[in-house]
């Protein structure tokens, strides 16, 4: 007899590109070089002072971390907030860690979605970040993916979306900057976003996870709580959640520190929801994040490396008249495939030992485009498209 199983796992653990992945794992697992533009897990060190703090704060008796976390780091993030948005926020009633901002995505329906009642369903991009969709799906929920498409500059509008679907939802996630497209949205569409949420009373999550990873000519993104800010009543944070991350910010993906910021009494059901689950930071992280967040300049000097790494590939894109779209800000590039089948460029680039990911597998709607994240070193992605541009020119890929 089968032993009981989530018939979810089945449904949305299989990656949906299985047979791709295997031979990337088998490219990478040999001795002559790979280009990997697929994993979107910087390789760059962490700065020395955060990995310090990390070893100093690692307390002589270990202990269990509560679920608010430490109240120096929610000060600290109450104070990037701050200096990054000019946002003033309450670090005791709206700010959470978070053990990075997956966790905190993942775990946040929990505390929301009513799994007998009829607002069941979360709002998302597609393509976007799956963990959107299934945090609400293992919680009890449904999902309502929104195709989101270059004409529109990839932007989910709700406003634009029928009654019956905001009045389905319980919560909608916005991405800007957006992972995979780069896209980037403006503070009004942050103000659109808002008023619409309060109008149909949905919870809106914005997930700013690459707030601070932006080409340095540009206006840094603006953030949902800014809006919230303007919106006539200052700081008015009702009925919205921000995800911060010091993944890509600080070089941290390893450390889980992230944070949710926003409405109080949203706050504190996630805060009484996470004793339940046990993800806190440990400690030493906790202090490892206080030094990142209290601290800016590192995370300029890692945008400037990103931005080298940009220009580079921009320029070969350029040259070789692949079209981009979005790529306003994250490390990520988005392009469109040559010949319109990103899975057939996929393959073709990894017979060239470069390895990006085919936009199908952020969902349906990126059929047709890639993404490459800027992972290997400036060096790196000089060899890579020096590579592919001699392909190119050999009449190796498909349409191009
Ligand atoms: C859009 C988006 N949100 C959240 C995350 C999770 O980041 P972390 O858990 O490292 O903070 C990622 C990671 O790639 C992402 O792309």
């Amino acid at each position: 007899m089968p032993l009981p199983s989530n018939p979810l796992l089945d449904r949305l653990g299989g990656y949906p590109l299985a047979a791709f992945q295997d031979l990337a794992r088998a490219l990478r697992a040999e001795p002559e070089p790979v280009h990997d533009f697929s994993i979107g897990d910087p390789v760059e060190p962490t700065p020395e002072f955060i990995r310090q703090a990390l070893i100093q704060g690692n307390p002589a008796s270990s202990q269990y971390p509560t679920a608010a976390g430490l109240p120096e780091l929610r000060h600290s993030i109450a104070g990037w907030v701050a200096r990054r948005f000019g946002v003033q926020v309450d670090p005791d009633t709206q700010v959470l860690p978070t053990a990075g901002s997956k966790e905190g995505v993942f775990h946040l329906p929990l505390a929301i979605v009513d799994p007998h009642g009829d607002r069941r369903a979360v709002v998302w991009g597609d393509p976007g970040y799956p963990i959107y969709e299934r945090g609400q799906l293992f919680a009890g929920g449904t999902s309502d993916p929104v195709a989101l498409v270059e004409e529109r500059d990839w932007r989910l509008d709700l406003d634009e979306l029928a009654p019956e679907r905001l009045q389905s939802a319980c919560i909608a996630w916005t991405n800007y900057p957006h992972n995979p497209t780069g896209a980037t949205v403006d503070l009004d569409y942050h103000r659109r976003a808002l008023a619409t949420a309060r109008e149909h009373e949905f919870v809106l999550c914005s997930d700013e996870c690459y707030a601070d990873l932006y080409p340095d000519a540009d206006e840094p993104p603006p953030s949902l709580l800014q809006a919230a800010a303007a919106d006539g009543a200052a700081g008015d944070l009702r009925g919205l959640l921000v995800a911060f991350s010091l993944s890509k910010r600080s070089g941290m993906t390893g450390y889980r520190c992230g944070a949710l910021v926003g409405d109080a009494d949203l706050i504190a059901a996630q805060r009484m929801l996470r004793p339940n689950i046990g993800t806190a930071s440990p400690e030493a992280m906790q202090r490892a994040a206080m030094a990142a967040w209290s601290q800016d300049e590192h995370a300029a000097q890692r945008r400037a490396l990103f931005n080298a790494k940009r220009a580079v590939v921009l320029q070969f894109f350029a040259e070789a008249g692949i079209r981009v779209g979005g790529s306003n800000a994250t490390f990520y590039l988005w392009f469109a495939a040559p010949g319109g089948d990103d899975a057939a460029y996929a393959d073709a680039l990894l017979r060239h030992r470069i390895i990006a990911s085919p936009g199908r597998a952020f969902g349906a709607a990126g059929k047709g485009w890639l993404r490459l994240a800027l992972v290997p070193s400036v060096e790196g992605c000089r060899e890579a498209v020096a590579i592919w541009h001699q392909a190119i020119a050999d009449g190796a890929f498909p349409g191009a």
